[in-house]
């Protein structure tokens, strides 16, 4: 399988794939400067990205697992067609799929792209009975990784879809970092039964567990890592909501794939479509990005 994927979609020195943990295969994305990136096909997950002699900017958990109908704790799970807890298993299946690489390139100006795609199956339709094609386009540049969503409609009838890049962040000490852009905007508090607030200091900071769904939030949101002397800029496109959340303590306990003691390492900031389902007429197309550039 490896061989056929290198062979079809392999580009010396920029696209390669690998065996990754437990042997699930993953593209390996290289650019000119010296940036990487991977991506598992499980969930077309992105576990990795690396600006040029930098460590890694995405935080992975030692205790993920990395098994068929299990979700990968860590980098970028894409979350559809529902966000959190509902009928659907938890943020939906796409984080739990095999997918399949549709194209990769170097662009002209040195940036690699993988394009992946996932496809209604038997499977899907017993879960959620609408026929659709998602695509997860993902380029690297030297000190920027953007990501791109697709959503098709190809059946007959409309349907409604959240959806995420559940993106989690590496940081130093979650204690020192600020989570800017978001002041004025309001929240849900998912803590607090939903709760409505509006977000009133001048930056998020982080002493508890926190879990807020940032409604209709601006486009530019950054996360400042202090210690690291380190921001990450997030600029969204048609991803209307952003989330913000760390376990803290107790929640951390809780989860049986995320150590104990490794929530001060990460931050999720992610960008979607989570507070409303967003429709999408039968042959209708929805997309939406996010690009996160270092400095
Ligand atoms: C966040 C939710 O997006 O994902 C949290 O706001 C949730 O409530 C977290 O705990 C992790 O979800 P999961 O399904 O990956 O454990």
């Amino acid at each position: 399988m490896l061989e056929e994927l290198t062979l079809q979609f392999g580009i010396p020195g920029a696209v390669g794939f690998v065996p990754g943990v437990n042997g699930l295969p993953k593209a390996m994305l290289s650019h000119q400067s010296g940036a990487t990136a991977e991506i598992y096909l499980h969930g077309a997950h992105v576990t990795s990205w690396r600006a040029v002699g930098g460590d890694d900017l995405l935080f992975m958990s030692a205790a993920s697992a990395f098994e068929a109908g299990k979700p990968i704790r860590g980098g970028i799970p894409v979350i559809f067609p529902q966000f959190g807890g509902g009928p659907l298993p938890a943020h939906g299946f796409a984080r739990l799929t095999e997918w399949e690489p549709t194209l990769s390139a170097v662009e002209e100006n040195g940036d690699v792209e993988c394009v992946l795609h996932l496809e209604d199956t038997p499977a899907t339709r017993q879960l959620w009975p609408h026929p659709f094609r998602l695509e997860l386009a993902v380029t690297l540049a030297a000190r920027a990784l953007a990501v791109r969503m697709t959503v098709e409609n190809s059946g007959a009838a409309p349907f409604s879809f959240t959806a995420a890049l559940h993106t989690y962040f590496s940081v130093a000490d979650v204690r020192r970092v600020a989570v800017r852009g978001l002041r004025g905007v309001t929240y849900l508090d998912t803590l607090r039964d939903d709760a409505r607030a509006v977000e009133t200091p001048e930056a998020i900071t982080f002493s508890a567990e926190t879990d807020r769904i940032y409604v209709a939030a601006p486009d530019v949101v950054q996360v400042e890592d202090a210690s690291r002397r380190r921001t990450i800029t997030i600029h969204k496109h048609n991803m209307p909501d952003v989330v913000v959340w760390n376990p803290w303590t107790a929640k951390a306990q809780r989860m049986p794939d995320f150590g104990d003691t490794e929530y001060p390492r990460m931050v999720c900031v992610e960008t979607g479509h989570v507070a409303e389902p967003h429709a999408v007429p039968a042959g209708g197309v929805w997309q939406g990005s996010t690009r996160f550039r270092v400095s």
